[in-house]
């Protein structure tokens, strides 16, 4: 039931009216916004010009009553410094430093000045709350709506902004930030990650200082190529897995975007997060209305697994597709064969899909253009017909033959980007996004399409819609991105009088907006975000994707790292792992670690011994009995292998009647000794009683582990299982079972 309450100098439990004589006037009444999960509340709090300002973020009060007293217990009083808890920093007035909105008015006014005018908090549902707080400029009709909504439980918030005026004429917005968070603790740890093709999500965790730091993207499409959108604030230490105040956040936007972690001189964290306003100025015309994307984080007081745990709740319910059903195994024939095939290979493979156990035979890139065949990356791209001497009797034929042998079919697109040499360029070059006038750069021999432009847009959509409607049993989609945009310039925007500073803005909401009909006429096919491996990360593109690729480095041990750096943000229901031939350890290895996530192969069996094979099948059918718990439980990190010779994860079922335990050794060198000490495991239940039991063994080898013993979930806890790694065992998958009576 929606709930709404309108807020102007009602509440009185969260109001107090101060009066106090400055320059000999009265002042305004004084009134306080508490936004509150269970762990955290950020208070906001006019001062006695109307402007809202940040008071405290940190732990929720018991009685709230008090929280109209908070600020009291800060000094916030620099005359010389100016203001910087605003909760939404306007430019060009009182304020000196980095701005959250920076506006030119229609009559060349650069100033801007936001009060607070009145506040609504709408209970959407038991669990969420939408708090919306509107801000005007007394001189200008010009206003700031700040949206916070809380998912209780879950302890997560976004936060968005929507920039509306009734000016003359169209006003200039030149910042636009999603959120602006002020933090008065003592010290901030921030870790950031840092991404390149093959090695996405490497973190640095460093010190705040005085100063600005800044994580962005200007890249327009592939956006997080280099740097992520996702981060880690740790209050007053450094960020751990069991202790500490900490916030994962996330900019859910997959275009350029910008984070900015700014210490003032009290030593306070802002945070400004929003669209990189790089090259993007936007021309607000009257009474549009310009929405942010969002800021989202989940905050835990128990360190980042509990946060992480949070934040995996809020996206399988919440956020992304289908988050709480069920996902395809699958067989890949990327890395198995490149651009070479033919009809004939791809039956074939589709019979070792059948061989496998797995769901789905997955065809990648390569399968169309004919003009310019797509026999390699720099052709073909945009041609999005079946090339007639790979693929005589089309997809329909290789759908059908899947369905022979009881598998799904599933296929690879990239409809956002056009090789030169391609039909699609040489038609429509009004399409490609090029500067006129200069030579063209390429990445990967290819140029991005300007989906600012709807025909663009109807022609992305047709891709898909032609191949649903040609093939209505295809079963998968693998959408991929793997250019950025150089040469910035937008022929349709030219043609329309439009400036090109939108163009980075309106291609991403033109990319949503093909999304939009794709999940209108297909809502449930199963879509894999794939962005040359890892390069779009964020939550907004993923409410039409079922699953992600996060790199295409399969190597297993640098896949542990990486998925244990994507787990804090996404859960492994969403991640996509498979057993590839890169990396030198056993099949066993490989499997064991992409199984921590949704399982696939990209591998050829006949390249396969026996004894692999054998395993293989055996280890996808564990996987099909497990994979539950991993998809749908609860996920704890047990020990880093950052900080040690092995690395340990385990996902607990949520009523905890069972759990799954991946072990791996992560350092080769010789005579590593890592099994004097037990790994404790988590999220059991303490008073249940459990056996472990290895599974996934190798054909021919025994386990250590005793599987008839009891243990209680206290013990399991407290002292822990040594799964007996050493370099003979260097990957150990154990399953916990509660022993009913
Ligand atoms: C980049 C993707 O990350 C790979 O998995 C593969 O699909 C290639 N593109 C195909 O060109």
């Amino acid at each position: 039931m929606k709930k709404q309450i309108c807020c102007r100098f009602t509440i009185k439990s969260l109001l107090i009216i101060n009066l106090i004589i400055a320059s000999g006037f009265l002042q305004a009444q004084i009134t306080t916004i508490p936004i509150r999960s269970k762990v955290c509340v950020i208070l906001l709090q006019t001062d006695n010009n109307e402007r809202l300002r940040t008071i405290y973020f940190g732990e929720p009060l018991n009685d709230e009553s008090e929280y109209a007293t908070v600020a009291d217990s800060y000094f916030i009083n620099d005359k010389n410094a100016g203001i910087y808890n605003a909760a939404y920093t306007p430019a060009g007035t009182w304020n000196l430093v980095e701005p959250a909105i920076q506006v030119v008015h229609y009559d060349q006014n650069t100033s801007l000045e936001l009060t607070y005018d009145r506040h609504t908090v709408e209970e959407i549902d038991s669990n969420t709350t939408l708090t919306t707080i509107l801000l005007k400029d007394p001189r200008y009709p010009f206003q700031v709506s700040l949206f916070y909504k809380v998912w209780k439980n879950e302890n997560v918030i976004e936060q968005w902004t929507e920039i509306k005026h009734n000016e003359k004429k169209a006003v200039r917005l030149l910042k636009f930030a999603s959120a602006n968070l002020y933090f008065n603790n003592k010290e901030y740890y921030l870790t950031s990650f840092h991404n390149k093709w093959g090695k996405e999500m490497q973190p640095t965790e460093e010190k705040l200082l005085r100063g600005n730091k800044t994580i962005d993207s200007k890249l327009g499409a592939r956006a997080m190529l280099l740097e992520s959108n996702n981060f880690i604030l740790s209050f007053d230490k450094n960020a751990s897995e069991n202790e500490g105040t900490v916030m994962l956040g996330q900019l859910e936007w997959t275009g350029n975007f910008k984070l900015e972690f700014d210490i003032d001189s009290y030593e306070n964290l802002r945070l400004i997060a929003g669209i990189n306003p790089y090259a993007s100025e936007y021309l607000l015309q009257k009474n549009e209305v310009f929405k942010t994307p969002s800021l989202i984080y989940a905050v835990s007081n128990i360190g980042t697994g509990e946060a992480s745990r949070s934040l995996h709740s809020w996206a399988k319910k919440y956020r992304l597709l289908d988050g709480q059903g069920e996902r395809l195994t699958l067989l890949n024939n990327w890395e198995a064969t490149h651009f070479d095939f033919d009809e004939n290979k791809l039956v074939e493979l589709i019979k070792d899909a059948k061989e496998f156990g797995v769901d789905m035979f997955l065809l990648d890139d390569g399968w169309f253009g004919n003009k310019y065949p797509r026999n390699d990356d720099n052709a073909g791209l945009g041609d999005w017909q079946e090339n007639m001497k790979k693929l005589p009797n089309g997809i329909g034929y290789l759908v059908k033959e899947a369905e022979k042998e009881g598998v799904k079919f599933g296929i690879w697109i990239e409809p956002e980007m056009v090789n030169p040499k391609s039909e699609l360029y040489e038609n429509h070059l009004d399409w490609v996004i090029r500067q006129p006038e200069r030579p063209e750069v390429y990445f990967r021999d290819q140029l991005v399409l300007d989906l600012t432009n709807p025909e663009v847009q109807d022609f992305i959509f047709g891709i898909v819609d032609n191949l649903l409607t040609q093939n209505p049993e295809l079963s998968f989609i693998k959408w991929d991105c793997n250019s950025v945009i150089y040469n910035a310039y937008s022929p349709y925007l030219n043609e329309k009088k439009l400036p090109q500073s939108h163009l980075y803005i309106e291609f991403v909401r033109g990319l949503y907006q093909v999304l939009e009909r794709v999940r209108a006429k297909y809502p449930k096919v199963p879509m894999m975000l794939c962005s040359g491996g890892g390069g779009r990360t964020d939550y907004e593109i993923l409410k039409y994707f079922t699953e992600f690729w996060p790199s295409d480095n399969t190597e297993p041990v640098e896949r542990i790292f990486m998925q244990w750096d994507y787990s804090y943000f996404f859960p492994s229901i969403a991640t996509d792992n498979h057993v590839t031939s890169w990396g030198k350890q056993p099949v066993k290895f490989k499997i064991d670690v992409a199984s921590m996530g949704k399982l696939g192969f990209d591998i050829v069996a006949d390249d396969l011994t026996d004894a692999d094979m054998q395993f293989c099948k055996r280890a996808v059918s564990n996987y099909n009995s497990f994979k539950n718990t991993v998809w749908h439980g609860d996920l704890y990190r047990l020990v880093s292998p950052y900080e040690n010779e092995i690395a340990a994860l385990m996902y607990v079922a949520s009523d905890k009647s069972k759990a799954i335990v991946f072990n791996y050794l992560v350092n080769n060198r010789q005579n590593v000794k890592v099994t004097e000490r037990p790994v404790k495991l988590n999220g059991l239940d303490a008073n249940k009683q459990y056996t472990v039991k290895e599974i996934n063994l190798y054909p021919g080898t025994t386990t250590p582990i005793d599987s008839s013993k009891v243990y209680s979930g206290d013990f399991l806890m407290k002292v822990g299982i040594n799964p007996d790694i050493d370099m003979k065992r260097t990957s150990v998958v154990l399953e916990v079972y509660e022993v009913k009576n």
